[in-house]
């Protein structure tokens, strides 16, 4: 090593030890007129070095300094600083490289830099502490996932990124193939079918730390190419899937806060919307959504005559801070949404509220809606009246812009939301439309309602949900053929097209196939909100921004016409 110790761990008890340091000049202050201070940093910190005025060094400028640790003189301590007992003196400063001055300030004020900058000197943002801290915490989750797979049996086997183009429902990024000219391989979304065909192979336990990649919109919880912790496991249930996978994430959370959540709790979907609104529940806050139906049997008000279901959330204490204007975009936001509107009331004691519907209302409704939520002066109830679907949706989207916190703000509150519909909806020709992927094992006591009645048929499939955030998600798949075909058959999906698409994938089930079941989770994900970040990008070394285009490499960028041909690959002339 170049260097004997590391800037950031020197303590009062290294005084007088002759030290050799090497890192980048974070600063430099003059000293009087022969003295400069060099704040010198690495990935472990800084410390002060005393060197001589006469030494050219600048900020950021890659130095060694050896030199002696000294106690710093009376009244110069700082205690914000790991090393703020300590200075280096009697110093001998090597330049290892000269810098010009950085685009952005390294230090904390970079949160302010626009991200484009930081992005086009990526290289340059890793050196913050923020980041460096970040992706520290992203390899301790890598490796006690690792390390916890491991334990429990698992064996790490890696899969194609060069694959066919799968039915997992996001859009694939694609890639021509030069010897099979207009052929395409597609990279993996997930590697879905390969690690099912590994149960079939007889692993019996697999997993990966996979790359993922979908050609979706950016957000902040999602990028083109993401992380999962994939796994699949033979001659298992439901709650042998979420053992191994709570295990691995619980794992993962204690390396890094040294705190071990308290075992995950476990909801229904029903459960979920019903109470909350939404798939995803932030239970960190409760505002739960509250049955009113019954309330308004008999009511004269038309909005809520007839309704199917009608429920409302209350948000203690908000009536005074929801003034019209703020009413009326939570009114829009409802309409957003799919509600014909929104009833809004403030109430003022256990028999009275302020709400522009009031009048339509008898005193035995409102003290009955007051009365359903225990609600006191000065809170604020929203009421919704529509399908129970739209309700709960509208009322959890509502539910989460009054009371939802920051995703990464303790305390973390992990969620297991099981036995999710196996169908979503029905597209354009009225088939129904899996709500997960096609291979998802039909509850075995629903199986029967497959045909009569699709919607109501639950699926062996559950999600993790952290903070409101969909964590992970996974089933146990079906293995039986011939149940496969029922399902494809109901989805519309003829013989001939299951075999064209799936054929290298089902026609395997048919040389025995171990019952089996998996998960997956988004590392980027957990690793966000374990490092109190907001935004996956803040603990991925190198993410696109929202645009997609990479600012530092210019990715992506145009092909020359000679390798389009050699590839097979006509580009066509541009619509706009
Ligand atoms: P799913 O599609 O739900 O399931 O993905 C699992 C988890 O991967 C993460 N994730 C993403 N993270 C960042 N950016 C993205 N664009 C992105 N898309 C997904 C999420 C998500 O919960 N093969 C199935 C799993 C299984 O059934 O075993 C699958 O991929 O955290
Ligand atoms: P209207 O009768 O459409 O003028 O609506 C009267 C009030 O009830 C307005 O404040 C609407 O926003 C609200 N409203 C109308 N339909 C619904 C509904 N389905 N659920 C909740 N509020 C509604």
């Amino acid at each position: 090593m170049l260097r004997s110790d590391l800037c950031g761990k020197l303590t009062a008890e290294d005084i007088g030890r002759q030290v050799v340091l090497c890192g980048w000049v974070n600063r430099r202050r003059e000293h009087g007129a022969d003295l400069a201070f060099v704040d010198l940093r690495d990935h472990s910190g800084l410390v002060q070095c005393v060197v001589d005025n006469q030494v050219d060094v600048r900020s950021e400028y890659v130095v060694k300094i050896t030199g002696t640790v000294a106690k710093r003189p009376e009244g110069t301590v700082n205690a914000d600083l790991t090393t703020g007992q300590v200075e280096i003196t009697d110093t001998d400063v090597e330049v290892l490289s000269a810098a010009e001055p950085p685009p952005f300030p390294l230090d904390d004020r970079a949160k302010d830099v626009d991200e484009t900058v930081r992005l086009k000197y990526r290289y340059l943002d890793i050196r913050r502490s923020a980041m460096q801290k970040n992706l520290r915490v992203r390899s301790q989750v890598n490796a006690a996932i690792r390390s916890a797979m491991v334990e429990q049996d698992f064996v790490e086997v890696e899969t194609p990124m060069l694959m066919p183009s799968t039915p997992e429902g996001a859009r694939e990024f694609l890639v021509p193939s030069r010897m099979q000219p207009g052929n395409f391989y597609a990279l993996p979304q997930s590697p879905q079918l390969y690690k099912q065909l590994l149960m079939v192979g007889g692993m019996d336990r697999y997993f990966q730390i996979a790359r993922c990649l979908r050609d979706e919109d950016l957000r902040a919880d999602r990028q083109y190419e993401f992380t999962q912790l994939d796994m699949e496991m033979s001659f298992v249930e439901v709650d042998d899937v979420l053992q191994a996978a709570e295990t691995t994430v619980l794992d993962a959370a204690e390396a890094v806060t040294g705190i071990r959540p308290d075992e995950v709790k476990r909801i229904t979907w029903h459960e979920a919307m019903n109470d909350y609104g939404t798939d995803k529940p932030d239970i960190r806050f409760d505002m739960k959504l509250q049955e009113l139906t019954g309330i308004f049997s008999d009511t004269e008000f038309k909005a809520f005559a007839s309704s199917e279901s009608i429920k409302g959330i209350c948000a203690s204490g908000a009536a005074e801070s929801y003034g019209r204007n703020k009413l009326d975009s939570l009114t829009d936001q409802a309409k957003s949404f799919g509600a014909k509107g929104l009833v809004w009331l403030k109430v003022n004691d256990e028999s009275s509220v302020d709400s522009p519907v009031a009048k339509f209302l008898s005193d035995a409704e409102i003290a009955s809606i007051i009365k359903a939520f225990g609600a006191a002066a000065g809170d604020l109830i929203l009421i919704v009246a529509d399908s129970w679907h739209t309700t709960c949706t509208v009322l959890g989207e509502l539910r989460n812009s009054l009371g939802r916190p920051p995703v990464s703000q303790g305390p973390f509150e992990y969620l297991w939301v099981v036995d999710f519909p196996l169908f979503v909806g029905q597209d354009d020709n009225g088939n129904p439309i899996p709500g997960h992927h096609p291979f998802c094992h039909p509850h075995p006591e629903d199986i029967p309602k497959l045909e009569t009645d699709p919607m109501e048929v639950r699926a062996w499939a559950y999600d993790l949900v952290l903070n409101g955030w969909e964590l992970g998600s996974g089933s146990i798949r079906i293995h039986d053929p011939e149940l496969q075909k029922r399902v494809f058959k109901l989805l519309g999906i003829s013989d001939e097209e299951v075999e064209a698409k799936f054929g290298f994938f089902l026609n395997p089930f048919r040389y025995g196939t171990p019952p089996h079941g998996g998960f997956a989770y988004g590392i980027d994900r957990l690793a966000a909100i374990l490092a109190g970040e907001e935004n996956i990008r803040e603990v991925i070394a190198f993410p696109k921004p929202s645009s997609g285009a990479d600012p530092m490499t210019n990715a992506p960028g145009p092909i020359s016409a000679d390798v389009l041909e050699e590839l097979g690959v006509k580009e066509l002339p541009k619509t706009t």
